[in-house]
């Protein structure tokens, strides 16, 4: 079942996704050349413990950290570390949870570092737009085929691929909650989405091939073929004929 939230829930969902944008802003500024990827942990785990909010990912399933930061193949849940600098060229994903009063609020963003090639350029812009598409699809009375297939449809029209082992979620008292949303399927599929779910719609896009795996570290997601990947969440709240971002940036 796929529940549908009060105004004072989503309010709680609002605070908790708003903790996460203002902290990847904050975030976004410090990815420079030179600096560890544990730096970046740092300083998201101050900015969400100084906003009366918790970490999300913090001992979920064992997980050691506050931020997941995934450096060009690294698609996803890379491990920050002292030892894992980050260079010029490189793009720089950071995905970010925080809890406020018990509710959940969960989005990501991809970041190029410096000299970055046009193709990974590329790769951002249209893994950022993709989700931007899947969320235009987003509206009461919508059915979760139309925001999958509208991911994938925008990222196979620019030659890019999209991950198939992991998904988008719904979000609230819970990291995870139903529905699970894939980034790609037929639209006009799958269960209908009304006015007050809250979900995180989450692209995760390839340049070439679409097949992952684990590092063995058990968490690290890159890809097979060590092509570059881009990943990019928001969380949202559906509404009459929308969308409401909950985890919008300022600027
Ligand atoms: N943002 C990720 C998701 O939506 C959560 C990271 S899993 C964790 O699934 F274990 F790192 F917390
Ligand atoms: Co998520």
């Amino acid at each position: 079942m796929i529940e549908v939230k009060t105004e004072k829930e989503i309010e709680f969902i609002r605070t908790a996704s708003s903790v996460v944008a203002k902290t990847l802003v904050i975030i976004k500024k410090e990815i420079k050349p030179g600096i560890s990827t544990f730096y970046l942990d740092e300083l998201a785990r101050e900015s969400i413990e100084a906003r009366d909010s918790k970490p999300a990912f913090l001992g979920y399933r064992g997980y050691p950290a506050t931020a997941c930061v995934s450096v060009n193949e690294e698609v996803i849940h890379g491990i920050p570390s002292r030892d894992k600098i980050i260079r010029d060229g490189d793009i720089v994903s950071v995905d970010l949870g925080a809890v406020y009063k018990g509710f959940y609020g969960d989005s990501a963003i991809t970041v190029p570092v410096g000299n970055v090639e046009k193709e990974h350029l590329r790769l951002i812009e249209v893994t950022e737009r993709a989700l931007i598409e899947g969320l235009g699809a987003v509206r009461n009375g919508a059915r979760l085929g139309d925001v999958s297939n509208a991911v994938q449809a925008f990222a196979e029209k620019n030659g890019m691929s999209v991950v198939r082992d992991f998904t988008g979620h719904g979000i609230g008292r819970h990291l995870h909650e139903e529905p699970s949303i894939p980034n790609y399927g037929p639209a006009g599929t799958g269960p209908v989405l009304r006015t007050g779910m809250t979900i995180a719609v989450e692209p995760m896009i390839c340049l070439k091939g679409n097949a992952v795996h684990f590092l063995k570290d058990g968490w690290t997601v890159v890809t097979d073929d060590g092509c570059f990947s881009a990943h990019f969440e928001h969380t949202v709240c559906v509404t009459e004929d929308g969308c409401e971002i909950l985890s919008k940036r300022e600027g």
